[in-house]
C-alpha cells in the first residue's frame, strides 16, 4: 500500500482509504468488524465516517468498536455539521455546536482523540471566523489533531485558509468533495485551489455508488443486495443510457491495458497529485482486496488524456 501526505500536512494516509457510510446502514456490527479488519490487514489506514452516518451515530459506534485494537495504527476521520437532532442547536458550525459535537463523536467512537475532524458542508449562517476559531480550540485541547472541510467550493476553501493564516489558527488540510469518472465538476475550481494551497482532496462517491465497478449492466435490473438496488427510484438517475455509454468506453480502455473497470475508477483518481486518499465504501472484505489493488495503477499522462477525452472535461 502506498502512503501519501494528507495535503501538505505530515499525516500519512493510505492512497486507498475506506468510506464508512455503509456501517449501521447496510451492514451490522459484525460485518463492519470483518470489513475493518480486512482493511487494516491490507494496509488501509484511513477510515472516513461522520456523526450522521448509519442513522445518526451508528456508523461511528460500529467503527469505534471495530478499531479498538487498531487505534494506534489508523487515521480516524469523522465529520460534524449535519443535523443530529431537532432545532437550531443540533447542527451547524457554531462554537457552541462544535464543542458539543466533538464530545458526542468521541463518546460514540470510544476514543479520546479524532485524527481528522471535517466540517461536512458549509454553514451559511455562522461566520467562518467563529468556526475556524472553535476548530482551533478543539485542536489545542487535544481532542482533534487535524481539520478538514467537505462540500466547500474553491472560494470557501481560500476564505477559510486566509482566515486561518491571518488569525493564526489551525488551517484545513483536506477537502472532501464528490469526484469520479462520471462527475469531474471539481476540476474547474476546487481541484485547482486544493493543488495551489496544498489541501489534500478526498474524493467521495469514487465509484458512483458502485456503478463504476461495472457490476450493473444496461437493460438489466441491479443485482440483488447491491447499493444501487437498494436506492429504489433514485437508481434511475445513475443507470442512464449516457452513463452506460461512458462506462462501456471506459471498460474497453481498461481491458485493452489488462485492467478492470474498478482498477480504472480508483487508479484514475489516485493518479491525480492533489488526491490524497480514495475513500471507496465497501460492504464485504473481498471488495477491499480488489480496491486496494486498484490503487496501484498509475496512469501515464497519455492515458490520463485519453480518459479525459472519453469522459470529456467540463467546460
Ligand atoms: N462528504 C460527503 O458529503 C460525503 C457524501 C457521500 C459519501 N461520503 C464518503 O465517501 C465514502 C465513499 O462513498 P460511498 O461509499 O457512498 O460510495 P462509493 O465509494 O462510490 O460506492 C461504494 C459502494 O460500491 C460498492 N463496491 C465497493 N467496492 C466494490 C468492489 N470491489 N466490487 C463491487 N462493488 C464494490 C459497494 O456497494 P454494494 O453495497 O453494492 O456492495 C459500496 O457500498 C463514504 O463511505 C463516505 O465516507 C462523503
Amino acid at each position: 500500500m502506498e502512503y501519501r501526505n494528507l495535503g501538505k500536512s505530515g499525516l500519512m494516509v493510505s492512497a486507498v482509504g475506506l468510506g464508512c457510510n455503509n456501517f449501521g446502514m447496510r451492514i451490522d456490527a459484525a460485518q463492519t468488524k470483518a470489513v475493518v479488519d480486512k482493511a487494516v490487514e491490507l494496509g488501509i489506514n484511513f477510515f472516513d465516517t461522520a456523526d450522521v452516518y448509519g442513522g445518526r451515530g451508528k456508523s461511528e459506534e460500529f467503527l469505534g468498536q471495530a478499531i479498538k485494537e487498531h487505534r494506534r495504527n489508523i487515521v480516524l476521520a469523522t465529520k460534524f455539521r449535519s443535523p443530529m437532532g431537532e432545532g437550531p442547536l443540533w447542527g451547524g458550525g457554531s462554537r457552541k455546536y462544535i464543542f458539543d459535537a466533538v464530545d458526542a463523536s468521541l463518546k460514540r467512537l470510544g476514543t479520546d482523540y479524532i485524527d481528522l475532524y471535517q466540517m461536512h458542508a458549509p454553514d451559511p449562517v455562522t461566520p467562518i471566523e467563529e468556526t475556524m476559531r472553535a476548530l482551533d480550540d478543539v485542536v489545542k485541547s487535544g481532542r482533534v489533531r487535524y481539520i478538514g472541510n467537505s462540500n466547500y467550493t474553491g472560494w470557501m476553501v481560500v476564505e477559510s485558509q486566509w482566515v486561518a493564516k491571518s488569525e493564526r489558527l489551525t488551517p484545513f488540510i483536506s477537502a472532501q468533495n464528490q469526484y469520479n469518472l462520471l462527475d469531474r465538476r471539481i476540476e474547474r475550481d476546487l481541484g485547482q485551489v486544493a493543488e495551489k494551497y496544498g489541501v489534500g482532496v478526498l474524493p467521495y462517491f469514487p465509484l458512483a455508488n458502485g456503478f463504476l465497478t461495472g457490476k450493473y449492466r444496461p437493460g438489466e435490473a441491479p443485482p440483488e443486495g447491491t447499493r444501487i438496488a437498494a436506492m429504489g427510484q433514485r437508481a434511475e438517475g445513475v443507470l442512464t443510457d449516457k452513463n452506460f455509454e461512458v462506462l462501456t468506453a471506459l471498460e474497453d480502455f481498461a481491458q485493452q491495458r489488462g485492467h478492470t473497470m474498478l482498477d480504472l475508477a480508483i487508479g484514475w483518481l489516485a493518479s491525480h497529485s492533489w488526491v490524497s486518499s480514495v475513500i471507496a465504501g465497501a460492504t464485504k472484505p473481498e471488495q477491499l482486496e480488489q480496491n486496494a489493488r486498484a490503487g496501484e495503477w498509475k496512469l501515464t499522462p497519455e492515458e490520463m488524456a485519453e480518459v479525459g477525452r472519453i469522459t470529456r472535461r467540463p467546460e
